[in-house]
């Protein structure tokens, strides 16, 4: 589905956001977004919607796991998006390379919620000593790839027709951003050898 533009303002100017630790009273918002995002975007490759428990499994493993999972939340602490990452694939020569998300709320997209929650992810990832971040979006979702151009992140490589959603071919454009220019890690192999 073709990411519109956007029609209005939504967040009015005064509203502070704050960005904290999702914990689990917010899944049912959680899950509102994730399954706005599974019937209607192709920001999400499947058709399954998710319930609760879903998402709750989701949600510790990737605590339990280490990573953030973030949500963008107004005065009144309720949810107006989220970003989590994890890792880009699970070998362990990929353990410096995690892939995000960010899901802002339909109607509030394009009043900066996108932007505190991907920073506050970038800031923790350069925390944990991460290297790469990656974004895996598709092709034909402009807004995102715009988004992810303004945070630093460049066009890294473009897969045809990866994916199916919608009765039509999706193609992934994979969007990376290095965080820092640190020392190549030591290798598990040498690491091992000077033990
Ligand atoms: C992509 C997304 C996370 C960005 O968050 P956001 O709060 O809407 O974005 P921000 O207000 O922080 O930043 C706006 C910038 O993002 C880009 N952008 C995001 N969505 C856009 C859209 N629908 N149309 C045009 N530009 C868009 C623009 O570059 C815009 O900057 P500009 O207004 O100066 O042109 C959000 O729009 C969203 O949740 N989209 C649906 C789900 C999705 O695609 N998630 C990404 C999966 S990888």
């Amino acid at each position: 589905m073709r990411h519109e533009p956007f029609q209005n303002a939504p967040v009015a100017e005064n509203t502070s956001v704050k960005i904290r630790p999702a914990e689990l009273r917010d899944l049912p918002a959680l899950l509102a977004i994730y399954n706005h995002a599974v019937a209607h975007l192709t920001a999400l490759w499947t058709d399954r919607l998710e319930d609760l428990d879903g998402r709750r499994s989701w949600l510790l493993a990737r605590r339990n796991a280490g990573f953030p999972v973030l949500v963008a939340v107004d005065g009144e602490d309720q949810v107006l998006g989220y970003g989590s990452y994890g890792w880009f694939r699970p070998a362990d020569g990929y353990r410096k390379t995690v892939e995000h998300s960010v899901y802002v709320n339909p109607g509030l997209q394009g009043g900066g919620i996108g932007t505190a929650l991907l920073k506050a992810l970038i800031d923790h990832a350069k925390s944990a000593g991460m290297h790469v971040m990656i974004a895996a979006i598709d092709g034909e979702n402009g807004g995102s790839i715009r988004f992810h151009e303004q945070h630093g992140f460049a066009e890294s490589g473009r897969l045809p027709q990866a994916g199916t959603k919608f009765g039509r071919w999706l193609d992934l454009v994979l969007m990376t951003r290095v965080l820092d220019v640190g020392d190549t890690p030591a290798s598990s192999m040498s690491a091992k050898l000077d033990a």
